[in-house]
Formats: structure tokens, C-alpha cells, sequence
């Protein structure tokens, strides 16, 4: 049975017991409409620990003005019967109101990871995540808490949080998990019709290809870049946003690639923004 819990309080307290009783304790963070990218992160925690925390909550703050926070997909039933099936403890799954409190005046902001690749497009996002993380890892005191590295930057700007704001977490990251032919998993695939869907394919496709090349051999990132480019320009229906290639945890500009390397990509396909990456030489 998972237990759905909604008051911080009554969040902070039913750890504090299980902590108070030795047992050790693991926070994923989610925004639900859960998938099996999600459900890995679960797994691992729950190997890891003693009680899984799963967190449900769509944060408005890390949303920009004109982007999907109302339309963004929900279905918290169906979120739970995943988390029982797989036997998770606890679903928090607080309200806004109980979250931020009127005259919220806090914010966390890390000024340098944050900038680049989704920070250009998207100002004061990562501070709206560094913000809600905090705060739950505040109420929920987890001894690991698990990223996935789909959201690369994410995990790399929540590390430097950690490690500059002494929280004392151990931030576990958690590798990509794609569909059959390539696509990675993510909450917003639910908004592509079939035709978009096909077309997304070409972000793998275009890592995959760059990884190739850069296993051959090749470390110049510009080239590295045209490449991925190129099997994107296939693609009408894909309005890149950025493809970049960068130092895999400093996140700085690379232009030959001697340490480990992301090439990270934003993609508009209609309406929607996908965001892919794939590690080279990590
Ligand atoms: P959300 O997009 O729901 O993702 C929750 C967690 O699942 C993140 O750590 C994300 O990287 C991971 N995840 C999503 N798709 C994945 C995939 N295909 N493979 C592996 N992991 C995947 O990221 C957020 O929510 C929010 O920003 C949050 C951290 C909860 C703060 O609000």
C-alpha cells in the first residue's frame, strides 16, 4: 500500500519516526504523469533504502510565463497504481498552497551551471528547480535523493547545490532511459500526434550518430555538432534550439574533446520542446 501524503508536516514527521527506528530514507522527485524513465529512479531508490519517498508536485515556479504549466499532463491515479505495483511507500504529493506560503520570498539560485544550454531559453527555471528541491529535501530529509540524466543540466546544477550549500544529501544520478527506437521517455511525448513523434526520432538519432564518430575518433565538437545537426535538418517539423557540446560537469564550452563531454539538445517539434543529450568518454 502506498501511502499518499499532502501536508509538509505530515510529511516530516512519518520520516522522522522511520529515521527515529534506523531505517534509511530515499526521495525521488517527480512532476508525475509517471513513465518507465520515473520508474527506474524508484527502483533504484528502493534497492538503495529502506523507504522510498515518491514527490508528486508540478511546480509553478519553475515554469516561464507562456509555457505548459496548466496544460501540463496529470493523472495522479494512475501514478499511484505504478508506485504500488512497484511498492513504493509514500506518495507526497503536496498542494501549491501548501508549498508556497503567500509572501514566499526565498529562492535558491545557483549563477553559473544554470545559464547555458536551458537557461538561455528558459530564465529563472533552474532556480524555480534548486527552490522546490531544496524545500523537499528540507521536509523530507532523505539520506539519497535520484536525477535522472535525462535532464543533464538539472542534475549537474542540484550537484553544485548540494556540494555549495553543504545539504547533506547524496544526489544519485540515474542513466536515460529511452523507448525501443530510441526516444527518450518523458512526460511531454505525451503531447506529440504520431506524425511529431516520428519526426523526434531524429534526436536519438542524431546523438547516436555523433557517439559513433566520437568513438571513431573524432573529437572535434564542431564537427561533433554539424553532425548531429545534419540529421536534424532532415527533419522539417524539428526547429533545433540548441545543440551544444559541453564539459560533461563544468558545463563549459569544449571545442576539442580531451575529459568526458555532454552534446545536449533542445528541440521544438510543434508545439512541443524535447530535450535529449548523450555522454562521451564518462
Ligand atoms: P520530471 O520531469 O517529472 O522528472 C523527474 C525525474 O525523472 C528527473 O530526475 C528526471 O531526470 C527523471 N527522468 C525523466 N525522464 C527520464 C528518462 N527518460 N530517463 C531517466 N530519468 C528520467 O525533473 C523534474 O520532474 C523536476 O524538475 C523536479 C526535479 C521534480 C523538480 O520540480
Amino acid at each position: 500500500m502506498v501511502s499518499i501524503i499532502r501536508k509538509p508536516k505530515e510529511m516530516s514527521a512519518f520520516v522522522l519516526e522511520r529515521r527515529r527506528a534506523g531505517q534509511s530514507v530515499g526521495l525521488v522527485p517527480t512532476m508525475g504523469y509517471l513513465h518507465d524513465g520515473h520508474m527506474s529512479l524508484v527502483k533504484k531508490s528502493m534497492i538503495e533504502n529502506d523507504v522510498t519517498v515518491v514527490s508528486l508536485f508540478v511546480n509553478p515556479i519553475q515554469f516561464c510565463p507562456g509555457e505548459d504549466l496548466e496544460s501540463y499532463p496529470r493523472d495522479e491515479e494512475k501514478d499511484l497504481a505504478l508506485l504500488a505495483a512497484a511498492g513504493a511507500d509514500v506518495l507526497f504529493a503536496p498542494r501549491a498552497e501548501d508549498m508556497y506560503l503567500p509572501g514566499h520570498s526565498v529562492y535558491v539560485d545557483e549563477t553559473a551551471l544554470s545559464l547555458p544550454l536551458c537557461g538561455g531559453s528558459r530564465p529563472g527555471h533552474f532556480k524555480g528547480v534548486c527552490t522546490v528541491v531544496l524545500k523537499l529535501f528540507n521536509i523530507v530529509r532523505p539520506d539519497r535523493a535520484y536525477f535522472g540524466m535525462k535532464d543533464y543540466q538539472q542534475l549537474q546544477v542540484l550537484r553544485r547545490m548540494v556540494r555549495d550549500l553543504n545539504v547533506p544529501v547524496d544526489i544519485r544520478p540515474c542513466p536515460l532511459i529511452r523507448e525501443d527506437d530510441g526516444l527518450a521517455l518523458s512526460s511531454r511525448n505525451a503531447y506529440l500526434s504520431e506524425e511529431e513523434r516520428r519526426s523526434a526520432l531524429a534526436l536519438s538519432r542524431s546523438l547516436a550518430k555523433a557517439k559513433e564518430a566520437f568513438e571513431g575518433g573524432e573529437r572535434s565538437a564542431s564537427v561533433l555538432r554539424g553532425l548531429v545537426r545534419s540529421v536534424l535538418s532532415e527533419e522539417e517539423a524539428l526547429e533545433p534550439e540548441y545543440v551544444e557540446v559541453r564539459d560533461a560537469y563544468e558545463l563549459s564550452e569544449v571545442e576539442s574533446i580531451c575529459d568526458p563531454a555532454v552534446i545536449a539538445l533542445a528541440v521544438r517539434v510543434g508545439r512541443t520542446r524535447l530535450i535529449d543529450n548523450v555522454v562521451l568518454g564518462g
